[in-house]
């Protein structure tokens, strides 16, 4: 999962003072040639050994004691960095969990005669606690945000966590899911066989490869891998390729000094402008049996002088694994590029009419989360009015305006969760919503719906029902407990379309591009409920109208909305739970049940 972060948040990070996060560790390394392959530019080994030792320093000081890397995720390499210029790592823990932390790593390189910076890559690691001696876990203290753009960092990679902790499954579920995969171009005149690109290759692992504890450092596996799928990547093109991507790596168990690593790489699939290596690291001892420590996927193109991508030649793999291989590479590709553009884009510029399918459900819900949690933390947010301690909040970025009602109600927070997390409830609260129905549970916590509500007229509220001015919305409803103390229940909606559901005659087909509550447990029983709506054309009328202090409707909504919690803080309200009662043979994709089994798995183990 390639998570970048929002440029807009990156314009926020650069404007903020300077971090005294304790936890920041930097480094700063001038590319030799030491370091450097045939085309002079810093080799992506060696940059992956000095992220790795970095962001492993950042956890150590947080922790007190000896780290591990368990994972690190999708990383894209931008630039190339080139000899003689300068290159600056930082790296920060975003959050600690139980027994692991997210550390946060920004590379940027340096031209020291131009005084030019620029930001090379951006990766997320994850590094957990070693035992003690006596084989007990050692728990991390907490680690609070000091800075608003921390604050985002911390609060999304809650959501991160959950995505990386299904990672495996949802890849394995989505391979065996037989319609993504179409090998239709095995019969490709002058193919390249794909027994040429195949690399074996031995290592013994020395004390220099080893932190004091002498388990192997994370960035040096890394750096051997990439070497064999570098080797693998020029057999096939007779050049020198450049590495775009390196998917999620995942430690599966520990290596030490003394153990013989074997890797092996081969070229798995060739595409027009790009190729994927596979590359399987096995550690083993002696006479003792291959312990499988790794497997990574990585992205390699050809640039031409000019920095174009070159086509490259097309592979014709061995027989059943191979083919096998073929196939899941393409299916990795597509899958790939759904996360990289629903994931990496601006929150914002991920389109609405995104089709929720079992193949990005889950980074759906990433961004749909992810999307409310870094609006509920921007600073810039101005009290616009305040009506019997309901209070009316706007925030105004570049091309939306957005919009916050708060108040404090007498509701325990996870009895509120409950209620409003159910959307069919909101007709009882919610006068725009006429008609409210599931369409399916995605899984245990996203759910697909149907909307009605009136068209909302330009001058400002709605319009009388008639069939004309109609609207109905489609959207993705994702609810997440707390997964610490002083997190809040988080509740998003955003639109998505369904090849099921099209828009259809008499409804003009309405748009949410990010809303929903967040439900924060302030004195015993009472909570503090946010509704935010980032405005999309739709609401703006109806929004701005509230905003000039012509209408109150959002503050009667909102009035609405706490009385009818209020009077149902202690009995269920007939509606609620209707969603577990679905019938689970009306779910529409057999994939999407088996990666809700294991996000629900995950998730039972992420919700302290
Ligand atoms: N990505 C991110 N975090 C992961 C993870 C993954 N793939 N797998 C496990 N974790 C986290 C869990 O969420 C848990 O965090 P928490 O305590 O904060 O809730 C923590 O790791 C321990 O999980 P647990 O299930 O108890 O441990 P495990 O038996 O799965 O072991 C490792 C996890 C990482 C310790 C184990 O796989 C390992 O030792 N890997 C090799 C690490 C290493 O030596 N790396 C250097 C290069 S070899
Ligand atoms: P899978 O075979 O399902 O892809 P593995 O973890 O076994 O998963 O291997 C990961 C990748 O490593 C493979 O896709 C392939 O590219 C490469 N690989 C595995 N085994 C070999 C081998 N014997 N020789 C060369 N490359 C290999």
């Amino acid at each position: 999962m390639s998570f970048r972060p929002q440029d807009d948040l990156e314009e926020e990070e650069e404007e903020e003072e300077e971090s005294t996060n304790p936890t920041e560790v930097k480094m700063s390394q001038i590319v030799m040639p030491c370091h450097s392959n045939h085309r002079q530019e810093l080799s992506v080994g060696q940059l992956l050994k000095w992220i790795d030792s970095t962001a492993c320093l950042s956890a150590e000081r947080h922790a007190g004691s000896s780290c591990v890397t368990a994972s690190m995720d999708d990383i894209h390499f931008e630039h190339t960095i080139s000899v003689g210029q300068v290159v600056n790592i930082k790296a920060k823990v975003n959050r600690a969990f139980n027994t692991s932390m997210e550390v946060g790593i920004v590379v940027s390189c340096e031209d020291l005669f131009s005084d030019r910076h620029w930001r090379v890559c951006h990766a997320y690691a994850t590094f957990v606690t070693q035992r003690t001696h006596t084989g007990n876990k050692v728990l991390l203290k907490p680690s609070p945000p000091h800075t608003q753009a921390e604050q985002v960092e911390y609060s999304v990679a809650a959501e991160r966590r959950r995505v990386r902790m299904v990672h495996d499954d949802i890849i394995k579920d989505l391979l065996s899911d037989r319609s993504f995969q179409q090998a239709d171009s095995l019969a490709v005149d002058n193919a390249v066989a794909a027994e040429k690109t195949k690399v074996e290759s031995v290592e013994l692992v020395l004390p220099p490869h080893a932190n004091h504890q002498v388990n192997t450092f994370g960035g040096q596996i890394m750096a051997w891998m990439v070497n064999v799928a570098t080797i693998a990547a020029s057999r096939l093109c007779q050049a020198h390729p450049t590495l775009r991507t390196i998917d999620m790596f995942t430690f599966r168990g520990p290596s030490q000094v003394g153990d013989r690593l074997l890797l092996r790489a081969i070229v798995n699939n060739a595409f027009k402008n790009s190729m994927e290596v596979g590359v399987r690291a096995e550690a083993y001892q002696g006479d003792g049996p291959n312990r499988h420590i790794n497997s990574a996927f990585m992205t390699f193109e050809v640039l031409d002088d000019h920095g174009t991508p070159c086509t490259l030649p097309r592979i014709r793999p061995e027989a059943l694994e191979g083919r096998r291989r073929f196939e899941e590479a393409i299916a990795r590709k597509k899958i790939r590029l759904d996360r990289k553009y629903i994931i990496s884009c601006k929150q914002t510029e991920v389109p609405l009419s995104v089709p929720c399918d079992p193949r990005n459900q889950v980074y759906l819900s990433y961004n749909n989360i992810s999307a409310l949690k870094m609006l509920a933390a921007k600073k810039n947010w101005l009290l616009s009015s305040e009506k019997d301690k309901v209070s009316l909040y706007t925030l105004e970025q570049k091309s939306t305006l957005s919009i916050r009602v708060e108040s404090e109600v007498d509701v325990p927070a996870h009895r509120a969760f409950c209620l409003l997390s159910e959307l069919r409830n909101r007709t009882n609260w919610d006068t725009h919503y006429q008609k409210c129905e599931l369409i399916r549970p995605v899984d245990d916590d996203d759910f697909l719906y149907r909307v009605e509500t009136p068209s909302v007229s330009r001058e400002g509220g709605a319009t009388p029902t008639s069939p004309r001015t109609l609207q109905d919305f489609i959207l993705l409803a994702s609810r997440r407990r707390p997964c610490g103390s002083g997190d809040p229940y988080v509740i998003a909606l955003r639109s998505v379309s369904l090849p099921t559901h099209p828009p259809t005659e008499g409804f003009n087909r309405g748009e949410v591009l990010c809303a929903g509550f967040t439900i924060l447990e302030t004195r015993n029983n009472t909570s503090l409920i946010s509704y935010y709506n980032q405005a999309s054309p739709e609401v703006l009328p109806y929004i701005s109208t509230d905003i000039a202090g012509l209408s109150s409707s959002f503050y009667h909504t909102f009035c609405a909305c706490s009385q009818y919690l209020a009077r149902n803080r202690l009995q269920p309200a007939p509606e609620e739970e209707q969603t577990d009662q679905y019938p689970a043979e009306n779910r529409e994709d057999p994939a999407s049940d088996r990666v809700t089994e294991s996000l629900s798995l995950a998730l039972h183990n992420t919700h302290l």
